[in-house]
């Protein structure tokens, strides 16, 4: 088989790539669809998690800093900028590396999960911090990119979402066809639109079918659920905690066109979806991403989804990415032994067979 060399070569036919587009790469795409067999059984149905914490900053979106990046760099950029919960920035921050441009990436202070601060700094970004959320970040970066040469990078520019839609081709590829339901978790809710649209693409060429999609707020930022803009949006799951989400009308599109509805969960349902994921299918995603696990139980537990029906869940982010939350869920604490072999062998007792 062929070395895997990135979105840009592998789905060219489907992107805005031209001859003058730069060939960047960091290995983004491809990432794997998992069957999981225990929460299935459980749940009645045939779930799958497309793994995107697997992509090379840990996340989905490198799938679109790719395309935006390679279009800035194209255009002529020297420099972009973004407004992030964490993830946007340590993907725009490693591409900008890679393509020997700046980043520029305005944060939430206190509000970044460790793991994504500490790959901004190491990718070498200029790091600014503000006192407002993500939603006032967004503002100001929106503001200066339109009155400066610096490219914006968040997903109101188009190419984000052009590299993103490339999820769904790979999930009609390795299932074979379209689920009957795609869970996504919503923040900003570019990459429900993303999705969306690479669905219809790829079925239009390839009459792969379409998925009802079923995306997923957080309680306490569910300005589309509300169907109001939350001015103090809160969750444990910082990636989504978003009150006023760019792509709101694109996301309503892809609910109404899809079938699919857009609903919320509590940061406990989404707490018990993360420690069950890990513990029950061995995929340790981050917070943010398991709104979508937890969105699945209700909606299977209310009979939206009905038995036996195909679910892909997006695991949006690693684990990794936020351990301090990880390990403030723990309620188990390592067992503390001295240091000899006997005292391993009482503790673990009777299921050891000499
Ligand atoms: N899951 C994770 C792990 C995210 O980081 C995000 C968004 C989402 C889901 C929601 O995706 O915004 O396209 O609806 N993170 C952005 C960021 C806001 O700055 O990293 P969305």
């Amino acid at each position: 088989s062929v070395r895997w060399q990135g979105l840009l070569k592998h789905y060219k036919d489907y992107l805005p790539v031209t001859e003058n587009t730069p060939e960047i790469s960091l290995g983004e795409g491809n990432t794997p669809l998992i069957h999981f067999k225990n929460l299935s059984r459980k749940l009645g149905i045939e779930l799958y998690g497309k793994v995107e914490g697997a992509n090379p900053t840990g996340s989905f979106k490198d799938r679109g800093m790719v395309m935006a990046v390679a279009k800035a760099v194209e255009e002529g950029s020297k420099a972009i900028v973004c407004a992030s919960t964490g993830n946007t920035s340590a993907s725009a921050a490693a591409y900008a590396a890679k393509a020997d441009i700046r980043a520029i990436i305005v944060i939430p202070k206190g509000k970044v999960a460790m793991g994504k601060l500490a790959q901004a700094i190491m990718y070498g970004a200029e790091i600014v911090e503000i006192e407002g959320n993500f939603d006032k970040a967004l503002s100001m970066v929106r503001e200066i990119s339109e009155k400066t040469d610096v490219t914006l990078v968040n997903s109101v520019n188009p190419y984000r979402l052009e590299g993103q839609k490339t999820a769904a081709f790979e999930v009609c590829e390795q299932l074979g066809s379209a689920p009957d339901v795609l869970a996504i978790p919503v923040g900003n809710a570019g990459n429900i639109s993303a999705y969306w649209k690479g669905f219809k693409e790829y079925h239009e060429k390839n009459n792969a079918g379409l998925p009802k999609m079923f995306g997923f707020e957080a309680e306490g930022a569910a300005a589309i659920v509300k169907n109001q803009i939350i001015t103090e949006p809160e969750t444990i799951a910082t990636a989504i905690r978003i009150g006023n989400p760019a792509s709101w009308e694109l996301a309503v599109t892809a609910r109404e066109e899809s079938g699919g509805s857009i609903t919320a969960v509590s940061d406990e349902e989404i707490t018990t979806a993360f420690k069950l994921l890990a513990q029950q299918e061995g995929v340790f995603a981050e917070p943010g991403s398991c709104a979508s696990v937890a969105g699945v139980i209700r909606q299977c537990e209310q009979g939206n989804i009905k038995e036996g029906s195909s679910v892909v869940t997006i695991l949006t982010g690693n684990g990794l990415k936020d351990p301090q939350t990880a390990i403030d869920q723990m309620e188990i604490k390592p067992v503390s032994l001295p240091n000899d072999a006997n005292s391993l062998l009482d503790y673990i007792g009777s299921t050891v067979t000499v």
